[in-house]
């Protein structure tokens, strides 16, 4: 298979919940993606925006009302369930494990290898279980583990199996912060190295920034953006300035301020004063250095906001919504 195969093929995906005697939910409305072979691709969106509905159809686990889904190019519908062979998944909660099992059963069993193992088998399941630090675990009953245990085993689960794509539903809920940089890690390299493809939803923006070259942003069941990380953040880049005085500050700052710049704020608590303002041209900043200079002005300092994916994910998701409202 070449490299820039397409792995993930999502054409006018639509779901729809019918629940008696509750409006009609339209959980995934007319949703279209592509994912190549290889890439790590970042589902984001609201609670309720429809990605884990988005999954569970792609995983033949719920059937949507409308829609082509292709895994490699084969029709999963017509080809379920020899498709699943092509696809693991870890979803919301880590409900997908047997917790009268072991650490080590649980890998042996979801692997579909049932104790029968090659070595080369065995050695990457002890791999992934040093990779999660479970090794004191190994021979534990799962119910008997802690929440980050659990999430830890259930990822492992889904990473023993090999499976070109893989699904990851927030992965790295309940992980202490070292773990969590531990799984971005790992899944980079799964990546890069064995060109399997990955799908990660996360609420944990810097998961997200890490580890994905682009992210598809769903809201209210549609696709509001689907971008590099890069140029998104690019996108939402604001020349916001944060400038600190001392006080007392000059009557007519305020007023100088504001009727240049649009949304400008001076605030202050007596002892400091605080201007926040945004800069769209490149001459701005010499505008508002004249401005401060002719008040008279003794800046403390100067502050420029940087941009991430989470400030670009948020500005998105609030324009689609008031977008919304006003249609
Ligand atoms: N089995 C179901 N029956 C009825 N409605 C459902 C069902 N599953 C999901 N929904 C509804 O579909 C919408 C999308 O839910 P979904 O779980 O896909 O969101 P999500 O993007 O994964 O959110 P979160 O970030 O909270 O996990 C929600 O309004 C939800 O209430
Ligand atoms: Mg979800």
């Amino acid at each position: 298979m070449s490299k820039t195969a397409t792995a993930l093929d999502v054409t006018s995906l639509t779901k729809v919940f019918h629940e008696r005697g509750t409006k009609d939910v339209k959980a995934v409305d007319n949703v279209s993606f592509q994912v190549r072979q290889g890439e790590v691709l970042g589902l984001l969106g609201p609670n309720g925006a429809g990605k884990t509905t988005t999954i569970k159809c792609i995983l033949g686990l719920i059937r949507p009302n409308a829609g082509g889904i292709l895994v490699f190019g084969e029709n999963v519908e017509e080809h379920y369930p020899r498709m699943l062979k092509n696809m693991s998944a870890v979803l919301e909660g880590s409900r997908n494990l047997y917790w009268r099992l072991t650490v080590w059963e649980n890998i042996l069993f979801f692997s579909g290898l049932h104790g029968v193992t090659s070595r080369d088998d065995k050695a990457h399941f002890e791999h992934l279980i040093r990779l999660f630090s479970l090794e004191d675990k190994r021979n534990v009953e799962v119910r008997k583990l802690s929440q980050g245990m659990k999430q830890k085993t259930s990822v492992a689960c889904a990473l023993a199996r090999r499976t070109p794509l893989v699904f990851l539903d927030e992965p790295t809920l309940g992980l202490d912060v070292e773990t969590s940089l531990e799984l971005r890690a790992v899944l980079k390299q799964l990546a890069t190295e064995e060109n399997r493809t990955i799908i990660v939803s996360s609420h944990n923006m810097d998961v997200i920034q890490d580890v994905c070259q682009r992210v598809i942003i769903l809201s209210q069941g549609r696709v509001v953006a689907d971008n590099y990380v890069s140029d998104l953040v690019n996108l939402f880049k604001t020349k916001a300035y944060r400038i600190t005085l001392h006080e007392p500050v000059s009557e007519g700052l305020e007023e100088s301020l504001t009727s240049r710049f649009k949304g400008a704020t001076l605030t202050s608590d007596g002892t400091i004063a605080e201007i926040n303002v945004n800069l769209l041209e490149n001459d701005d900043i010499y505008v508002l250095m004249d401005i401060l200079r002719d008040a008279g002005a003794i800046i403390d300092r100067i502050s420029h906001e940087e941009t991430d994916l989470e400030k670009a994910f948020l500005e998105i998701v609030r324009r689609e919504r008031n977008n919304n409202e006003s249609r």
